[in-house]
């Protein structure tokens, strides 16, 4: 099988990435109106990019309806702020319930069953119901296309549900930490089964480099 994207529809690409490039994180977004109207919204492309600056990116798409910018966009555009919460087994149907289509007056967090909960370097709250919330600050957001935006949010802070996270090493509990990915359509998953493979110390030779 072989597809060159250069015949193929949006939709049809759309259908070989999103079925192919998975499991994919879950972002799930709150943002707020200037007004203070809260918002969430999840989100799958979605990815860390990198740790100096503390980087996340999100793939914003315009709506398949209307063509207008997503709620998302407008208020990170507005305020220069998110909450990205991750997504575990326990909220995966309000994460799903989050993406229905509401009003922007309309507070999805509430509709959802979410609790608000404080953040401390942006004025935006984040879910108190997720394991873990990254506080963000917008770096940059660029738009691709009429339809796309690529949103560059930089991590100002992290917060976990206690247990988590071991407070002197940093380190994170697998049996305490249990995000689930998006698959295609309306699939999810929760972690299989977890392995461990060291990186070579030394290179490896490879004998068809031998002269
Ligand atoms: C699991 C999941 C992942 C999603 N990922 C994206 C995404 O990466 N980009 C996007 O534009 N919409 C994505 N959506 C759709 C948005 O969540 C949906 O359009 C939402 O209503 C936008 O809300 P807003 O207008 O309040 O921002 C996703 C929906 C679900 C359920």
């Amino acid at each position: 099988m072989y597809a060159d994207f250069s015949e193929l529809s949006e939709r049809d690409r759309y259908k070989l990435l999103i079925a192919t490039v998975m499991p994919r994180p879950i972002a799930l977004v709150t943002t707020q109106t200037k007004a203070g109207v809260l918002n969430a919204a999840p989100f799958s492309f979605f990815n860390i990019f990198s740790e100096d600056p503390a980087l996340a990116v999100l793939g914003l798409e315009s709506r398949r309806d209307s063509n207008a910018i997503k709620d998302t966009t407008a208020n990170i555009e507005s305020t220069g702020e998110l909450v990205i919460n991750l997504v575990d087994r326990a909220i995966a149907e309000p994460m799903v319930a989050c993406a229905a289509s509401l009003e922007p007056h309309e507070d999805e967090l509430a509709f959802a069953g979410l609790t608000p909960y404080a953040s401390r370097k942006v004025s935006v709250p984040g879910i108190a119901e997720a394991p873990v919330r990254l506080e963000c600050t917008l770096f940059e957001m660029r738009q691709i296309t009429a339809r796309r935006h690529l949103c560059v949010a930089e991590v100002q802070a992290l917060s976990a549900r206690e247990g988590i996270i071991d407070l002197q090493s940093l380190h994170v509990s697998l049996d305490a930490y249990k995000p689930i990915a998006r698959l295609m359509g309306e699939s999810y998953a929760e972690l299989g089964e977890i392995f461990t493979i060291p990186i070579p110390s030394a290179p490896i030779t490879n004998v068809n480099d031998t002269p």
